[in-house]
């Protein structure tokens, strides 16, 4: 058995804690959120627990930093497939009906080594061809349309009408898509988080034509954006294999950002210090991110690496099959590396982008730097434009998004000054609606001119129940 310590030590005898001590990661979770738990699971177990993720189906939880980072980086030892897991093999888990952080789809994501290498490939690539600077300018005009929608009233839920809808908007607007497209891919994919199951499988196979539909499109009518240029790149992906890859960018890019926007604004409404030193030009946007990233991260556990082998890691016996799960919160706030929670006069993790936050090794973010840029543009936005901001419950009612894996707010209600949108907004779109609280879709430019395709007609059905609702 390979035996992985990263402390230099001997392993201590594993009966010294009891192995089979499973901690549930299922059932109802607390509002306040998991931070405790992450704590005393690394009294009980060390820098590896064992978990229960639904009934019968076991994991390992990676509580240590260093054990999350040679995890990540080793793909010799651990897979990313998820089709490896024990628990698929003996068929306790059922990859076509498992919650979206523990399927399988074609896409990098999934894969291992040459596969893997040839399915990134035209994502780095087209990622690396998007003009940061250009897309700056389009992050603040849609973050400042979104504002818009709300300015006037005073009163706002910066998950539901900001920070859900602006990444999806974004990545539309670089798939060379209209606004309205990206409305409509916005709901789809938060319904896919929601707890419907029946309704999640809808919105599923809906996105799967989105970008099925934008690919023949695109092969039809190339343009500057990141399909034409992955269906153009030299791997020579088949137009299946693309459509994966872009709803991977789809997948991969909403919540984290979603919640990296709601989590650093929730750091800002609740710590005056940290605000004031913000304010004052001494915490520039990008420390600040760190240290949300540090300290208020948007996922708490990614899913997940397979063990090709046994193999010990810390106390832990870790079985050929097993399923490691990544521990970002835990990671950060292990005592081997966290950095002290107190820095200078402003409180703030300054300088210090050692974190997980996006990931390591071959399956590492590929789009980090537009991350941070869309969550920058996102905060200031906010700040420049709503004035006496403040948040509308006592920061305790603010209540965590149900779920083991993300680490964000379900709402994050703000008041402030009512101010003036900066251009003139459909009256409809100045009062929340049900559902997603989108601004009202604009027309797309040329729908007009050519015969109908798959996407316009997912724009009709999608637009139906919203003229009728
Ligand atoms: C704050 C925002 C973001 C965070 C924290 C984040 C974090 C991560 C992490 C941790 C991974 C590795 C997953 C793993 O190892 O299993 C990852 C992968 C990925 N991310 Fe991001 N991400 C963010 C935004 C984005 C955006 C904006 C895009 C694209 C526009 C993107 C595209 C991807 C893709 C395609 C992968 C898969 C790479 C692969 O498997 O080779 N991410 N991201």
């Amino acid at each position: 058995m390979t035996t992985i310590r990263t402390d230099g030590g001997d392993p201590a005898p594993s009966a010294s804690r009891c192995p089979y001590q499973l901690t549930r990661l299922h059932g109802p979770l607390p509002d306040t959120g998991l931070d405790g738990l992450w704590e005393r699971l690394r009294e009980r177990h060390g820098a590896v627990a064992p978990v229960e993720l639904e009934d019968g189906v076991r994991a390992w939880v990676l509580l240590g930093y260093h054990e999350n980072l040679t995890v990540l980086r080793n793909q010799r030892l651990f897979s990313r497939d998820t089709r490896r897991w024990r628990e698929v093999v003996e068929g306790r888990v059922d990859l076509a009906t498992s919650r979206p952080t523990l399927s399988w789809r074609p896409n990098a994501l999934y894969t291992d080594g040459a596969t893997h290498t040839r399915l990134r490939a035209p994502i780095v690539d087209a990622l690396s061809r998007v003009d940061l600077a250009a897309t700056e300018r389009v992050v603040r005009r849609i973050a400042d349309d979104l504002v818009d929608a709300f300015v006037t009233r005073g009163r706002a839920d910066l998950i539901a009408e900001f920070a859900a809808p602006l990444p999806v908007l974004v990545v539309n607007r670089l798939y060379g898509l209209p606004d309205s497209y990206g409305h409509m891919l916005g709901d789809l994919t938060s319904i896919v988080f929601e707890e419907d199951a029946k309704r999640g499988a809808d919105a599923v196979s809906r996105i799967q034509q989105y970008f099925a539909g934008l690919v023949v499109r695109k092969r039809e009518r190339p343009g500057e954006d990141l399909v034409s240029w992955m269906l153009a790149h030299p791997a020579g992906l088949s137009d299946h294999e693309v459509a994966h890859q872009a709803a991977l960018i789809n997948n991969a890019s909403h919540q984290p950002t979603t919640h990296l926007i709601g989590n650093t604004m929730r750091t800002l409404l609740t710590n005056p210090r940290l605000r004031q030193a913000q304010a004052d030009a001494c915490v520039s946007v990008q420390d600040l991110l760190d240290h949300v990233m540090w300290t208020d991260m948007p996922f708490q556990l990614i899913a997940a690496r397979f063990a090709l082998q046994d193999v010990r890691i810390g106390d832990a016996d870790v079985r050929a099959g097993d399923a490691l799960l990544i521990g970002f919160a835990p990671a950060h706030r292990d005592p081997a590396v966290r950095p002290a929670s107190e820095h200078g006069t402003s409180g703030v993790v300054s300088g210090n982008r050692a974190h997980l936050m996006f990931g390591a090794g071959p399956h590492a973010c590929p789009a980090r730097e537009l991350a941070r840029m869309i969550t920058a543009v996102a905060v200031r936005t906010l700040n420049e434009r709503l004035t006496g901001l403040h948040l509308a419950v006592p920061p305790e009612e603010l209540r965590a998004v149900p779920s083991v894996f993300v680490r964000g707010l379900r709402e994050l209600p703000v008041a402030f000054v009512p101010g003036e949108p900066l251009r003139r907004v459909e009256p409809e779109a100045t009062e929340p609606r049900r559902g997603s609280q989108l601004p009202a879709p604009r027309p797309e430019p040329d729908a007009g001119r050519r015969e109908p395709d798959l996407l316009d007609r997912l724009l009709s059905w999608w637009r139906g129940p919203r003229q009728r609702g």
